[in-house]
């Protein structure tokens, strides 16, 4: 039979790191994967160029019901760290946005960084490779897997959360997670684009492929970012912000001039001004020329500007600044960045993620409920986790 000190199921970012640090610890590591390739999402993020951290990652970018819970870790593994790591292997890198590191050239960087280290590390990774039952034993565990039965001291739940099945998501993490008798809470579809009711479809659709900055909110939460009309609905780096905060049924709002103050003043000087002009002409020296004419059919905005009264441009500023959209939904885990809830924490350690009552079984990553807003910070979780439980496997 085959034994191994520590076993990762998972070899996506944070099975990864958890096993180079541990490797290098002297430990014996297998990574078992049921994917035919390591790390599929690395590869696939932030549009093939990996937004692998962000640099002013604080426990305030995370989502969780015990939102203390991630402070330990963030703090022992910081964006630095991660990036003194991909320094010496020199990678080249760029900071998009605000904090927000992104590769030059791809993904692959990444990827073929960790795998470098893992190897170093002598992390043995086994792919293709399915487990089919772990029993625990008085000292370790033992799984029944594809290759065969796998005796391990410790073992280490990297399997990440449902988001994008096609790439080898599966629930299998939280089922080991009940096996075990832990909770596992809620969990949803985040990062995601809202899909739309077809009437309103029907006028937005045409805008497939434009994108323009709006401040987007949904009760107390907003983000000012680009948004971008699909076939769909809507996406877009201030979409996806805001889907983690949106409960089905609420209805968002757009700011599509989140800049100016006084738009009202705006529209009544140019009304002055240019009183044969049409609205739609003014609009579309604000905004997209498309989204300007859709604007102005959608609500019927017709006419020179001399025939819009004080309280109807008021209606104009409101209908601009405050655009009331219900979605219908989201596209839910065909498309989500991430899954929200998961692996309730009360029954981890913040230090070094083993489960409480249960020796020397972990939870890290994406598996258990700590979810990062968009911008590098769940990769961050992924490798401050990995870094906490590989410190100690
Ligand atoms: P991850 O999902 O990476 O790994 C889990 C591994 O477990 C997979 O390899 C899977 O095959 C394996 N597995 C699952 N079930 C199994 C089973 N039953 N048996 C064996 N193996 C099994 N984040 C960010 O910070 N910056 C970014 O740019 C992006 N971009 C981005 C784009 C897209 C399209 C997506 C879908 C996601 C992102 N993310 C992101 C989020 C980020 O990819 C995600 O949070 C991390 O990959 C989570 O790492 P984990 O290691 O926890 O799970």
């Amino acid at each position: 039979m085959l034994t191994s000190d520590v076993v990762i199921i998972g070899a996506g970012a944070a099975g990864l790191m958890c096993a180079l640090t541990a490797g290098y610890r002297g430990r014996s590591v297998l990574v078992l994967d049921h994917a035919n390739k390591a790390g599929k999402k690395i590869l696939m993020s932030g549009g093939g160029r990996c937004n692998f951290t962000n640099m002013n990652a604080t426990p305030a970018n995370y989502l969780s019901d015990n939102p203390h819970f991630c402070i330990s870790a963030l703090k022992r593994y910081t964006p630095r760290d991660f990036v003194e790591l991909v320094d010496r292997h020199g990678l080249e890198y760029h900071e998009k946005a605000p904090g927000q590191l992104f590769c030059d050239h791809s993904s692959k960087d990444v990827l073929a960084i960790l795998l470098t280290e893992c190897e170093w590390a002598g992390v043995d990774i086994r792919l293709k490779t399915s487990v089919d039952k772990i029993a625990p034993l008085r000292d370790g565990f033992q799984l029944q897997t594809s290759m065969g039965a796998i005796q391990c001291e410790s073992l280490v739940i990297a399997c990440g959360g449902l988001s994008i099945p096609t790439m080898g998501a599966t629930g299998f993490g939280y089922d080991i997670a009940r096996q075990f008798g832990m909770d596992i809470l809620p969990t949803r579809a985040a990062l995601v684009p809202f899909t739309l009711q077809p009437q309103q479809l029907e006028h937005l659709a045409p805008l497939s492929g434009l994108s323009c900055e709006v401040e987007v909110s949904c009760g107390k939460y907003r983000f000012r970012e680009p948004m971008l009309f699909t076939h769909r609905g809507l996406s877009g780096p201030s979409i996806l912000q805001i889907s983690t905060y949106w409960q089905p049924g609420e209805v968002i709002q757009l700011n599509l001039f989140p800049t100016t103050k006084g738009l009202l003043d705006d529209l009544r000087q140019h009304r002055q001004q240019h009183p044969k002009q049409s609205l739609e002409t003014w609009l579309a020296q604000q905004l997209p020329k498309r989204l300007a004419t859709t604007l102005c059919t959608l609500h019927d905005w017709q006419g020179p500007m001399q025939t819009y009264s004080d309280t109807r441009l008021r209606e104009v500023v409101e209908l601009l600044q405050q655009w009331q959209i219900k979605p219908s939904g989201t596209e839910g885990y065909r498309t989500a960045e991430v899954t929200l809830g998961g692996v309730d924490t009360r029954h981890l350690s913040s230090k070094t993620m083993a489960v409480n009552d249960i020796p020397n079984l972990y939870f890290i990553g994406e598996v258990m409920d700590v979810t990062g807003q968009l911008g590098g910070y769940n990769f961050q979780w992924a490798w401050a986790s990995g870094f906490s439980a590989g410190s100690v496997v």
